[in-house]
This record gives structure tokens, sequence and C-alpha cells, in this order.
């Protein structure tokens, strides 16, 4: 209990930490484009729990990291996380009208807006982290950090994943291409925030391919647990619609196995999560208790 207790004061501290870094980068609100950055600003200062920027600089902690390198690369993630969900949330996507509750970006500046709103903060993530060539010697690091940031967000990664669910919705769809779309729309990222952290950090090649697989299970218990919500939850609970994947005949773990089994797998890949975690010669508890928290979570 007491532990529980203090994790959740410092997990407060963390994202009111990640918050103020990530409003140091956004672009001002002037000049003739100014209704799009302030469409940009809409959605990425509408809250969400941060949850990849921290696991990207908990990573960065966790190999030893100590600069300010990092925080660009925290602020250009949230960026990029943002866009997919400005872009998920389009009516030629998932069409939902609400999310971190507020009405969605497209809603309230319409569809142009929320199209080029979307695809200007993916550009200006690619601004933001340029900047970390300047914050440090270790210049080749923030190159490897671009690559994987880079790859991990295109087609073979987080767009490659958007990609194929949306091109099977209403249809059957087996084991194995419901886990590549998991892999791709929601572990891709999470496994970029991770191995920036570590590569920024100068982790080994082995130990920055052991985070990738520690990164690939959060995002696959993620996704679940995020199917699992979307039955389970309430709008005010989540900050966005209920019943979506449902609305868009979507196949999930859900619809696949139900809930119990689904719950099951989000255990099971959160468990072997951390123990890879605890095999490394390294420690972070905040970190190994974020990854085991994320099972139970509600939002
Ligand atoms: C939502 O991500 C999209 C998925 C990959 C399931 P989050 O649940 O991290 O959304 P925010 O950032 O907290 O709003
Ligand atoms: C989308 O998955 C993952 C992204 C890359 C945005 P969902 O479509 O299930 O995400 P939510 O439920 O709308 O947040
Ligand atoms: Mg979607
Ligand atoms: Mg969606
Ligand atoms: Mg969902």
């Amino acid at each position: 209990m007491g532990s529980s207790v203090n994790f959740k004061d410092e997990l407060r501290k963390r994202t009111d930490e990640i918050e103020s870094i990530l409003r140091s980068y956004l672009p001002e609100e002037k000049g003739f484009a100014i209704t799009m950055a302030k469409a940009m600003n809409y959605s990425v200062t509408a809250g969400g729990k941060r949850l990849r920027p921290m696991l990207m600089q908990e990573t960065y902690r966790l190999f030893g990291g100590t600069e300010k390198t990092v925080e660009p690369f925290m602020a250009a993630m949230e960026m990029i996380h943002t866009h997919s969900l400005v872009h998920d949330d389009l009516p030629a996507l998932d069409n939902d009208d609400y999310r971190r509750g507020r009405a969605t970006t497209h809603k309230v500046y319409g569809e142009a807006m929320g199209i080029l709103s979307g695809v200007a903060l993916l550009n200006y993530a690619y601004e933001v982290m340029l900047q970390a060539f300047s914050m440090t010697d270790q210049t080749e690091r923030v190159i490897h950090a671009l690559q994987v940031m880079a790859h991990k967000t295109g087609l073979y990664g987080m767009l490659g994943g958007q990609s194929v669910d949306v091109e099977n919705d209403g249809k059957p769809m087996d084991k194995k291409m419901i886990d590549y779309i998991y892999e791709n729309k929601t572990s891709a990222l999470i496994e970029a925030s991770m191995m920036t952290g570590a590569i920024l950090a100068g982790a080994s090649k082995e130990e920055t391919a052991l985070i990738e697989k520690v990164a690939k299970n959060v995002g696959l218990a993620f996704q679940i647990q995020d199917d699992i919500l979307d039955v389970t939850s309430t709008e005010e609970e989540l900050g966005k619609p209920i019943r979506s994947d449902e609305k868009n005949h979507k196949t999930t773990y859900v619809t696949l196995m139900g809930i119990e089994d689904a719950s099951g797998q989000v255990r099971k890949l959160s468990e072997e999560a951390v123990l890879l975690l605890e095999s490394l010669d390294r420690k972070n508890e905040f970190l190994n208790t974020l990854v085991h928290e994320l099972v139970g979570r509600r939002k």
C-alpha cells in the first residue's frame, strides 16, 4: 500500500516535469499560419498520460543518462504520438469526436486543418529532434536515435500498422495479422521511445536489443488493454469514446478471445517485460513498477 501511494506521487511528479518540457518545445501561435499552430497545440496540450516520453526518460535514466539531450526527443515523441491520434480520429479512419477529454481536433478546427496540423506535428517533431545536435558532443548517438525514431514511425512501424488496421475494418483477421497490427500501430512508438532513451544514454547494442523486446511486450499489452477498456470503461474515465472498435467492426483481441483471456495476455506480456528488465545488471525501480502498474490501468 505504502509503496503504491509513493508510486502515484512519483508518477505525478514525473508527468508534471514532462508536461513542462513538452510545453517548452511547442510552436508559437503567431503569423499567417496561426490557426494551424493553434490546432497543433490544441491536441498536444489536451493532456494524455505522457507514457511514451516517460518510458524514454526512465530508460535514459536506467542506462545512466544525465544530459538534457533526451528532452527534445521526449517532446518530439509526444508530438508524433499526438499526430497519430489526431489522424486516427479523422472521419476517414476511426471517425471519433472525442479525445483526451475534449472534442477532437477535426471537430474544432475542421477536417482540412485536422489533416494539416496532424502532418505538421509529425514534421515539427523532426525540427525539434534536430535541436539535440547542439546539446551534446555525442552526435553519433543523436544520429542513431533519429534513425530509430524515423524507422519506427513510418511504413515499417506505426503508420504501417495503422494502414493494415484501417484496411481490415469489418474483415475477419487471424492472430498473425492482428499481432502485426499491434506490434506496429502501438508497439513501434513504444519501442522507439525506450530504444531512444537507451541509445542516447550510451547503452550497448545488446542492451538496446533487449529494450526493444521489453517495449514490444509493453506495447502489445498496452494495446490489448486499450481494446478491453474500449468495451469495459466509460467515456468520462477514458476521455475518448467507448465502443469505437465495435462501431468500426474491428477484429481485436477482445473479439478474438474474450475479455478474460485478453486480460490474461496483458498480464503475461507485462510479466515478461518486467522479467527482461530485471535480467539487466542495471536497475530503475520506478520503470519496473510503471510497466507492472500498466496491467491494471483504467485509462
Ligand atoms: C492511445 O494512446 C492510442 C493507443 C496506442 C492505444 P494513449 O492511451 O497513450 O493515449 P494518451 O496519450 O494517454 O491520450
Ligand atoms: C490506434 O489504436 C493506435 C494509434 C496509432 C493511434 P486505436 O484506434 O485503438 O486507439 P484509440 O483507442 O483511438 O486511442
Ligand atoms: Mg484506430
Ligand atoms: Mg481509434
Ligand atoms: Mg482503441
